[in-house]
């Protein structure tokens, strides 16, 4: 059943440290998912610690931009944006497994890019190779496959990238 669509009564914003349980519990979730499809417990978004996650957060400004989402008062993704050079990669972007498909991961990503900072050109990230459903998702929002690699936990990866401006 397909999810319903929640994009309307959604409210993004920067989240706090106090908000660092929340984002562990739905990070969580969303990548175990990731985790079975390549038999790979250990992957990075999953040995992640509370008081990694709550450092970032404390840390949050022009250099690392992270956004989350709330319906009423449940949080139920987030994503961040680390800054190098003039690139920004996007990072643990994750949406709560039960309004997956809702629009939410697509106007969360929305919110990143405009965060970015002015000196950002473009945005780029890793997937999994046989993730279909991300790498649609990621095409869907102006970015294409550059390269691929495999990660310490033996999963291989694409690299994707785009433009800020897309039309570039
Ligand atoms: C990837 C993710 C953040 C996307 O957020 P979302 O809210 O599900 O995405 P949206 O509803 O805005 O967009 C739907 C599109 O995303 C893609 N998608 C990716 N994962 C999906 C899922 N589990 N369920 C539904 N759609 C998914 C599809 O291409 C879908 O398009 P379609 O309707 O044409 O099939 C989210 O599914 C998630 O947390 N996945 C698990 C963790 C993960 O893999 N994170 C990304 C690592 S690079």
């Amino acid at each position: 059943m397909a999810a319903p669509d929640v994009a309307a009564a959604l409210r993004i914003a920067a989240p706090s440290p106090e908000h660092a349980g929340e984002m562990l519990t739905v990070q969580r979730a969303a990548y175990v998912t990731e985790a079975q499809r390549y038999h790979a417990p250990g992957i990075p978004p999953l040995r992640e610690t509370l008081q990694e996650i709550r450092a970032d957060l404390v840390g949050a400004g022009p250099a690392l931009v992270v956004r989350a989402a709330w319906l009423g008062t449940r949080l139920v993704g987030s994503v961040r944006g680390r800054v190098g050079g003039s690139a920004m990669e996007v990072v643990r972007f994750t949406v709560a497994p039960d309004v997956q498909g809702g629009g939410v991961g697509r106007r969360l990503l929305e919110a990143l890019h405009a965060a970015a900072p002015a000196s950002v050109g473009s945005f780029w990230l890793v997937t999994g190779e046989r993730s279909d459903d991300n790498v649609r998702f990621y095409v869907a929002a102006g970015y294409r496959v550059v390269g691929s690699s495999v990660d310490d936990a033996g999963v291989e990866l694409v690299r994707m990238e785009r433009a800020r401006d897309p039309q570039q």
